[in-house]
């Protein structure tokens, strides 16, 4: 009995913390509970790199998180532009979605940001960092998807970074 009180009372100092991060305003997204798109991503654990040398999957959804952020708050890179302004046509209801570049063709009620340990060498690592923002920039501006439209114009480097980062 004195057992029981004493678990009880440990339960109730428990700080029960979320990471994942919503977007209240999001548009719905349809969710097959079925659906594990990232399941069985190898390199939960260790290097940054799976077994073939790439960077799994589930590794990238922090940064796209990050990235979605940067469109409606002062992006978190090491050196944000100080005039930094949002370049969404309208940051409080008309924010971009990961739907708007990748469709349906993942789970994303499923994947939150979340800080992998992989995430802390592969914000050091220069090249793969200049590689996925050039990919990620070239979608946000391409006629092809959905987020231009929701744009005041065309985004570059420098729209968050306070010089491109490709120059150093
Ligand atoms: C502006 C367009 C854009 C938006 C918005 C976007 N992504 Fe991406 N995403 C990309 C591009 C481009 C790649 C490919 C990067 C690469 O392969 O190196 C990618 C890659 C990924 C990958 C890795 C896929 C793979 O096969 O390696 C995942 C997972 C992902 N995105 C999830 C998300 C999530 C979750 C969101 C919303 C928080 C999101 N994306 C928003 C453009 C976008
Ligand atoms: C919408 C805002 C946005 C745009 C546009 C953007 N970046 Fe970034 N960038 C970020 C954010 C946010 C991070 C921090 C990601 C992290 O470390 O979690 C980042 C990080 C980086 C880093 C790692 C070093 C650092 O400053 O944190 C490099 C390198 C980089 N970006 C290159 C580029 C290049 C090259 C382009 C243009 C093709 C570009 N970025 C465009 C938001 C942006």
């Amino acid at each position: 009995m004195l057992l029981a009180v004493v678990l009880a009372g440990c339960d109730q100092n428990v700080t029960r913390v979320s990471g994942a991060e919503r977007f209240e305003d999001a548009p719905p997204i349809k969710v097959d509970p079925a659906a594990r798109p990232l399941a069985g991503a190898p390199g939960l654990s260790g290097d940054a790199t799976g077994m073939d040398g790439k960077v799994p999957p589930f590794v990238k959804v922090f940064f796209m998180h990050q990235f979605v952020e940067a469109l409606y708050s002062v992006p978190k890179n090491k050196h944000p532009n100080p005039k930094w302004q949002s370049p969404l046509k309208d940051p409080d209801n008309g924010r971009v979605w990961c739907t708007d570049c990748h469709g349906d063709k993942f789970d994303f009620a499923k994947m939150p940001k979340q800080r992998f340990p992989q995430v802390d060498m592969l914000e050091k690592d220069h090249d793969f960092m200049v590689d996925l923002m050039t990919k990620w920039v070239a979608r946000l501006n391409s006629d092809d998807y959905g987020a231009k439209a929701k744009l005041k114009g065309p985004v570059q480097c420098t729209t968050c970074h306070e010089t491109d980062p490709r120059d150093q």
